[in-house]
């Protein structure tokens, strides 16, 4: 079978592939701890549930616009002008299946190939298989625990050169939990405004998921200079907790959302017309709920830093957002499991913890970074207690058999 060179151009998601790994070990029989999935452990509101239960009694199940049904435009409007300062008009305004595919119209819409786009890593693994898919060269920007893994203004603006034509923001991040501050987003804004061939692309899905009462700021609305070569994405599926009813949608200016809307006329069909329902109920309805849940996921974040606070060879930032930890494991490269194999990166730490403990966590590899894993903690407060202490131990041991295999070894030598 001869299959599309595009393919060659960027690689499989890394978390769709642990997911199907947990999926088949699952089946298998596997009891496993999953710390992997991005995904609300918490139920789509019942008042969402219901809109799209009377839409289905209404007969509302037919093609809609392929870009959202207008009530679904003004509703997205409403949202960003009430929660974000941000005035688009209607037409500037488009809805997709997710977030995720939004946003990969949104790269196609603006990179020809060649053209370069820069993200902060460790990222989102899409933001950068979506710049690749576009014919683009993906330009990273390294951050660490110890720069609050943030990109800085000078970092951005030493990434910058002619060819460059995106760069994608994403605050709170996925996967590190970082949230820039208004300072932040301005010193970035000062250099932008410097290199106006690049647009910007607002990765600000998960804006409600905010902890210790620190505050959301989208990059357009604090220079509204930018307001019109800044595309702001947001969606349903994490704070909403509406994975699988797939909304996302968008703001930005006019030319860039008509690419998105002649992309979608030749590969969308539009989006699912009871989801576009429970979208309108979920952005109108009421809002109470949002900061229970950023509330619990606090606590969730709170517990796991607790647990894993000392363990053995592992630092960990606290996270301000989204729902994710990303503890450094540097401290265990060098170290060997039982069977005497070393861990040599954050991919062998985080087998060792499959295979060893039942524990799934997501390499660093996964979010182009180095001796760093992804913990959700989007699940519950049972599993976390249980699961940290399983990666504490896990960690623990690794440090004590690397002990005992370094006694043993130069007691063999002095003896030799
Ligand atoms: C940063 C970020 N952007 C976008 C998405 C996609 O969200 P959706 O479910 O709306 O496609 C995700 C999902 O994991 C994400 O983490």
């Amino acid at each position: 079978m001869i299959t599309s060179s595009v393919l060659g151009r960027f690689r499989p998601s890394p978390i769709a592939g642990i997911f199907s790994t947990v999926e088949r070990l699952r089946r298998e029989g596997r009891d496993l701890l999953d710390f992997s999935i991005g995904e609300p452990d918490f139920d789509t509101p019942s008042h969402i549930r219901e809109a799209g239960m009377s839409a289905i009694e209404r007969g509302q199940t037919r093609y809609t616009p392929i870009d959202g049904s207008i009530d679904l435009k003004r509703a997205i409007r409403r949202k960003f002008l009430v929660e974000n300062g941000l005035d688009y008009p209607i037409d500037h305004i488009v809805a997709g299946m997710g977030a995720k595919p939004l946003l990969a119209s949104a790269v196609q819409a603006v990179l020809s190939p060649g053209d370069e786009a820069i993200v902060s890593t460790p990222c989102w693994p899409s933001h950068v298989g979506m710049i690749e898919l576009a014919g683009g060269h993906a330009v990273k920007v390294v951050t660490s625990i110890d720069s609050g893994f943030k990109m800085t203004a000078s970092q951005l603006d030493g990434a910058i050169n002619p060819r460059t034509r995106l760069v994608i923001l994403c605050s709170p991040s996925n996967p590190t939990g970082a949230v820039y501050s208004e300072t932040e987003l301005r010193e970035l804004a000062e250099v932008l405004l410097r290199h106006p061939q690049v647009a910007i692309l607002s990765d600000d899905l998960y804006e409600h998921i905010l902890f210790d009462g620190t505050p959301f700021h989208t990059i357009a609305a604090i220079e509204p200079r930018l307001f019109n070569r800044t595309m702001t994405v947001n969606g349903l599926s994490k704070a909403y907790a509406m994975t699988g009813w797939r909304i996302g949608f968008a703001g930005g200016p006019l030319a860039w959302v008509n690419g998105v809307r002649q992309i979608y006329s030749q590969c969308s069909g539009g989006l699912c017309s009871i989801s576009q329902a429970t979208a309108i109920a979920a952005l109108e309805g009421p809002k109470d709920f949002l900061a229970d849940r950023a509330s619990r996921y606090q606590s969730r974040r709170d517990l796991t830093l607790q647990a894993l606070g000392a363990a053995n060879g592992l630092r960990i930032m606290k996270p301000r957002g989204a729902f994710y930890l990303m503890p450094e494991c540097s401290g265990l490269i060098g170290t060997r499991r039982s069977n005497g194999e070393m861990i040599t990166s954050s991919g062998d730490f985080a087998r060792y913890l499959l295979e060893d403990w039942s524990v799934v966590v997501v390499p660093g590899e996964g979010f182009e970074c180095g001796p760093y894993f992804r913990i959700s903690i989007a699940t519950s407060e049972a599993n976390l207690t249980l699961g940290m202490r399983l990666i504490a131990e896990a960690s623990r041991v690794l440090a004590d058999t690397t002990g005992q295999i370094q006694l043993r070894t130069s007691q063999t030598s002095s003896v030799g």
